[in-house]
């Protein structure tokens, strides 16, 4: 396998402190994701799939192992923060947006963050808004959005640098039916587009079985269901 293509998670174990006790939370998992596939990570409450999900995307730092993308350390290197709005895109179940910046702002942040200029991450905020069909709401604050253009505007806000890698932990965590359908169908989008790797976690059978892969957090590992 190319491994200039994949984000790669070798040996992950993750041990908090908890209550006076270690709480081993990860216990060695090695997974690799490619570039253009859907990943979903299903399990129950508390089983660590966000710890996952934030140790995969670089938010956090394993206990031991290693994260590679494209084949470099993504938690031992000097570019870090470089190659986290560069390559990996993020989404959250809650939005994150930031209140103070327009809706077309919250958009450019990527663009502009990763040194874009200003006039075509302007161009690009806009052809997505358009895309999304949110045009009208460019210029509004996040407050006056319902809850599914939230999220909406936050996911094509993490595929703004158009990442190799997208990482979703319950992104429809909090929407209706026909928003999470929507939601879904962008961060899809984005894979057949421009290659993109998504992995996501949800409790909802009908948005994982839309994932070409399935796995589940069980004791601290993974193990394939589909
Ligand atoms: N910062 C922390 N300090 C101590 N323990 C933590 C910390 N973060 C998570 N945990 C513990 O790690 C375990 C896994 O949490 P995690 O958030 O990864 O679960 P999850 O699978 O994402 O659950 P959910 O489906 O509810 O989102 C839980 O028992 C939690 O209490
Ligand atoms: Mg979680």
């Amino acid at each position: 396998m190319d491994s200039s293509q994949s984000l790669v998670a070798k040996n992950i174990t993750k041990v908090f402190r908890q209550g006076g006790k270690n709480l081993d939370v990860l216990n060695g998992i090695s997974q690799t994701f490619e570039r253009g596939k859907s990943y979903a990570i299903v399990g129950v409450s508390g089983s660590g799939k966000s710890t996952f999900m934030h140790i995969l995307g670089g938010l956090d730092h394993p206990s031991s192992g290693e994260v590679l993308l494209f084949g470099n350390h993504l938690h031992k290197n000097a570019h870090r923060s470089m190659m986290l709005n560069t390559y990996l895109g993020f989404v959250f179940q809650f939005h994150y947006l930031v209140k103070e910046l327009t809706v077309l702002e919250n958009v450019m942040l990527p663009g502009l963050i990763a040194g874009m200029a200003q006039l075509e991450t302007l161009a690009r905020a806009r052809e997505l808004l358009d895309f999304l069909g949110m045009s009208a709401k460019a210029d509004v604050y996040p407050v006056a959005l319902s809850g599914g253009e939230q999220q909406r505007v936050s996911i094509v806000r993490a595929m703004f640098n158009r990442p190799a890698f997208l990482i979703a932990d319950e992104p429809t965590g909090n929407l209706d039916e026909g928003n999470a359908a929507q939601a879904i169908k962008l961060l899809l989008d984005g894979c057949k587009a421009w290659n993109m790797g998504l992995i996501l976690c949800s409790h909802d059978r009908h948005i994982y079985d839309q994932m070409g892969s399935i796995f589940r957090m069980h004791q601290g590992v993974l193990a394939i269901e589909k």
